[in-house]
């Protein structure tokens, strides 16, 4: 598959590096200019190379966005129709500014998102795990439910159904937590399941205490 990959920090680019490991091709792109991502897609080899949001937009079968949240409203608002995109967002007002429709509970961060992105096909995922265990943690020889756990949210099931087989694809379960706005908001940084290392098994149990 192309994916496209928003963000080139400590998620966008360790989930660049499990791409390609699992056999994909990304466009790579950050705020600065693919200038500033010639060491990066060095280190990412062949099947990577750096370039504009925009091109990183139009290349991808599935576009990764991992930015902090304050800076969603920068991406363009074009160009998204039937994209699925991945939203590894999260919430942190103190590195984001306060988000009022946030801060009163209306609506959730991937929604935010998903309204600046018109016919963007929407999955929140890879937003409750730390960096350092996306890098190390995934293990392909492990049977899914002993595997650790990478959640996803979202309204449309066909789209959740390719994010799914390629958190599997680079090792993890794909653990669905519903739609974006309930499943999104049972993500979020203090909820249960947020950065905690959870197999496939012990998130089934958790959620399933949780309703
Ligand atoms: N760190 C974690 O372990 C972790 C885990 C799960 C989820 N998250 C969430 O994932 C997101 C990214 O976190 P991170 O730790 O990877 O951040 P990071 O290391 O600070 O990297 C952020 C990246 O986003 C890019 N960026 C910022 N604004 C942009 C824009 N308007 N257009 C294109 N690229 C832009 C930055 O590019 P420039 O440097 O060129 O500005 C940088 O490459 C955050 O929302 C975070 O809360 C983080």
């Amino acid at each position: 598959m192309k994916i496209g990959i928003i963000g080139a920090g400590n998620i966008g680019s360790n989930a660049a590096k499990l791409f390609i490991n699992a056999g994909h091709e990304i466009i790579i792109s950050n705020s600065r200019g693919p200038e500033t991502l010639d060491s990066l897609v060095d280190q990412l080899g062949d099947n990577a190379s750096a370039g504009t949001v925009e091109q990183a937009r139009d290349f991808g079968d599935i576009v990764f966005i991992s930015i902090p949240l304050g800076r969603y409203t920068e991406l363009p608002v074009e160009g998204w129709e039937n994209k699925i995109v991945i939203d590894s967002n999260n919430y942190y007002p103190e590195r984001d500014g306060q988000i009022a429709e946030l801060d009163e509970g209306k609506t959730t961060s991937s929604e935010l998102l998903e309204q600046h992105l018109p016919g963007a096909r929407i999955v929140k995922g890879f937003n409750t795990i730390w960096f350092e265990h996306l890098k190390t943690q995934g293990d392909t020889k492990l049977p899914l439910e002993e595997r650790r756990a990478i959640f996803i949210a979202g309204d449309d099931s066909g789209a959740k159904e390719i994010v799914a087989k390629l958190i599997e694809e680079v090792g993890f379960a794909a653990v669905d937590t519903g739609f974006l706005h309930d499943g999104g908001a049972s993500q979020q940084p203090g909820t249960p399941i947020y950065n905690k290392a959870l197999t496939a098994k012990e998130a089934a149990q958790t959620l399933s205490a949780r309703a």
